[in-house]
């Protein structure tokens, strides 16, 4: 079976490193074949360079339109025979071009427990929702936002005096355990 991981970031990538991170330690069978960031001043890109991985920049502002831009990805996937596709970060929405181009096999890693708290800056969502607790959630991209099945959660509490950056801290540690473990039930059929 096709274990070949291809990893979309935007940003600080730590999600990326965790990835790498699994792979290395052998607690993840899996292959990443490309990271593509569409920022080329990403620091998560420096992850993938130390580990010999291929990085590209695919600048969406080259792009006139959303559809386009997402066509030059699912080439690059797939001249490299990308079977997983991994979010990790990636602040872009995907158009159905490209989940049509990749049926459940794109995975998006989501600072919340989903459905709660989608889109934009959860961590500061669940705090003034008053939630006892938030966590993390893995789920499969479909055409809506943060809408798709959800694969894998983690939970942690809420707690007084938290602010959205204690809170993102403390979710964060827990997304770098769940996403690989979540990438492994997926490439494993064992998701839930
Ligand atoms: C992570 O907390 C991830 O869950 C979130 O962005 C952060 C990326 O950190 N993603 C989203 O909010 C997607 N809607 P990283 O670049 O260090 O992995």
């Amino acid at each position: 079976m096709n274990r070949t991981l291809g990893v979309l970031i935007s940003g600080r990538g730590s999600n990326l490193k965790a990835i790498i991170d699994a792979i290395e330690h052998g607690r993840l069978d899996a292959r990443i074949a490309v990271v593509i960031s569409n920022r080329a001043d990403a620091p998560g890109l420096v992850h993938a360079i130390r580990a010999g991985i291929e990085t590209l920049v695919l600048n969406h502002k080259e792009y006139a339109t959303r559809e386009d831009y997402d066509r030059a990805l699912i080439h690059e996937l797939r001249k490299r025979d990308v079977s997983l596709v991994c979010l990790a970060g990636f602040m872009r929405l995907l158009s159905p071009v490209f989940v049509d181009a990749f049926p459940d096999r794109i995975l998006n890693i989501h600072p919340s427990l989903l459905p709660k708290y989608p889109g934009l800056q959860p961590q500061q969502q669940a705090l003034d929702d008053g939630a006892s607790e938030s966590g993390a959630t893995v789920h499969l991209v479909n055409k809506d936002l943060d809408a798709g099945p959800v694969v894998m959660q983690a939970r942690v509490p809420v707690l007084a005096g938290d602010t959205a950056d204690t809170l993102a801290a403390r979710i964060l540690e827990l997304e770098h355990r769940l996403y690989p473990a979540a990438i492994a039930a997926v490439l494993d059929g064992t998701q839930s």
